[in-house]
């Protein structure tokens, strides 16, 4: 196992890519399943969870070849209809094959994906979204097992207790796209990432309305084409960077983002004092002298994303003042909190809220990586602290983050791997 040295308190410079989105990818590599033609993807990150759905495709019966970002799925027409737990159970994002093995196949047994760190996280939406287009579902042996003739159109209501749900939506979309007649999918998450999914089937000749908004009409065809398609860029990759360069002062800029997808994030950060330009995909970020606290709320997109959630709490570490911080989408995801705090952070849990005192400076620590963008977190007041941060057990960052050090080396940070 390997851990991420950070030497903190340098400031950066230069130019950072951004690349493919992570949690656009997923669902759109799933979206092969639906053709045996052949589905050639750019702009794909090659990183622990792509890689974990393209094993998952191979063990489906899918051939994939790799060439940087270009990802080409080939089949031999004989698709599999299981996906199995042990590749299914350390990634949710697989789970959302079964729509379309099921779409195409007329049948589906797929792991149930399980709880992590940052919630529950049921799967209720999905199979209330799957059996509302007629299909049968048992659950056995920790599997879901469904099946249909043919999945037939229908009204769906997909809001949950938490609002949308990003993967029910696109296990939804991609059952409906070969279903017969036609499908409305009220309370559709609106996320980019569903919209690019979206774009990709309609470019593989689905039928879809709506797209980007929280009704989704589909109107079912027989079959689909194959598909040549770009990935949109990673708005989380690129919220990470643009809180990198605020938290540590610093003018970097960012190529082949795309700013559209964080307004949320580029407004508060306007609050806080910190302006984010952009100029077609190359995005600068400036930095003010004094800067504010200032409260979040994460909402379902367009609100301020969850998944930015650790990283805006990193900032506001080290902003002076009091900045409150709630979730909305994930109660619970705080367990950065406590590692925080262990780098000289000064932040309280009470109830649904972080209360985030702001302190002058964090020292560096060791500490541990829990998932994703706690770790991103981490790897933020990591390279504001003063001194030195070991990130421990970070293979929770090789999942969402391509070439983590590398590019932070190349914007003039001190950080390095080293075994265990
Ligand atoms: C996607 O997960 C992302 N994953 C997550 O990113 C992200 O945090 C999340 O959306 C919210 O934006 C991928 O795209 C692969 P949800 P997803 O269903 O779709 C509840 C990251 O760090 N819910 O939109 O699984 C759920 O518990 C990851 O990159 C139900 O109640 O999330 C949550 O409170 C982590 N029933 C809320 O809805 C369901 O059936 C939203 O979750 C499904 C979800």
């Amino acid at each position: 196992m390997e851990k991420l040295v950070i030497e903190g308190g340098l400031p950066l410079s230069g130019e950072v890519k951004i690349s493919g989105s992570k949690n656009a990818a997923l669902p759109i590599l799933a979206a092969s399943l639906l053709t045996d033609e052949p589905v050639i993807l750019r702009n794909v990150p090659i990183l622990r969870d792509t890689t974990t759905m393209i094993k998952l495709l191979k063990s489906l019966g899918k051939i994939v070849e790799i060439d940087g970002d270009r990802v080409k799925i080939t089949s031999n027409g004989k698709t599999r209809h299981v996906a199995e737990y042990k590749l299914v159970s350390t990634m949710r994002g697989s789970f959302c094959v079964l729509g379309p093995l099921l779409a195409k196949l007329g049948k589906a047994k797929v792991s149930l994906p399980g709880g992590c760190v940052i919630g529950i996280r049921p799967v209720d939406l999905h199979l209330k979204g799957i059996k509302a287009l007629g299909a049968k579902i048992q659950i056995d042996g920790g599997y879901v097992i469904s099946r249909a003739k043919k999945l037939k159109g229908t009204h769906i209501y997909l809001g949950g207790v938490f609002g949308s749900s990003v993967l029910a939506t696109a296990n939804v979309l991609m059952a409906a796209v070969l279903a017969e007649g036609e499908t409305v999918i009220e309370s559709a998450a609106c996320e980019p990432e569903i919209e690019d999914l979206s774009n990709m089937l309609r470019a593989m000749g689905a039928r879809i309305r709506g797209v980007g908004s929280p009704r989704l009409t589909i109107t079912g065809v027989k079959r689909l084409r194959g598909v040549s398609y770009r990935v949109i860029p990673d708005r989380i990759e690129a919220g990470t960077y643009i809180l990198i360069g605020a938290a540590t002062r610093s003018d970097i800029k960012l190529r082949g983002a795309d700013i559209t997808h964080l307004m949320a994030l580029t407004d508060k950060l306007k609050e806080v004092g910190v302006k984010v330009t952009a100029k077609r995909d190359v995005v600068k970020v400036k930095c003010k002298k004094n800067y504010n606290p200032v409260s979040i709320t994460t909402y379902p997109y367009p609100g301020f994303p969850t998944d930015l959630q650790a990283q805006f709490m990193a900032l506001m570490t080290i902003v002076e003042g009091v900045s409150v911080i709630t979730d909305k989408v994930y109660p619970d995801r705080f367990i950065h909190i406590a590692e925080l705090n262990r780098m000289g952070a000064n932040i309280r849990r009470e109830g649904i809220n972080a209360i985030v005192q702001g302190v002058k400076k964090l020292k560096g620590a060791q500490v541990m990586a829990s998932d994703l963008r706690a770790s991103a977190a981490l790897v933020i007041a990591g390279l504001a602290a003063k001194g030195r941060t070991e990130i421990h057990r970070i293979y929770h960052l090789e999942r969402g983050y391509e070439l983590l050090d590398k590019k932070l080396t190349a914007l003039g940070a001190k950080v390095w791997r080293e075994r265990e």
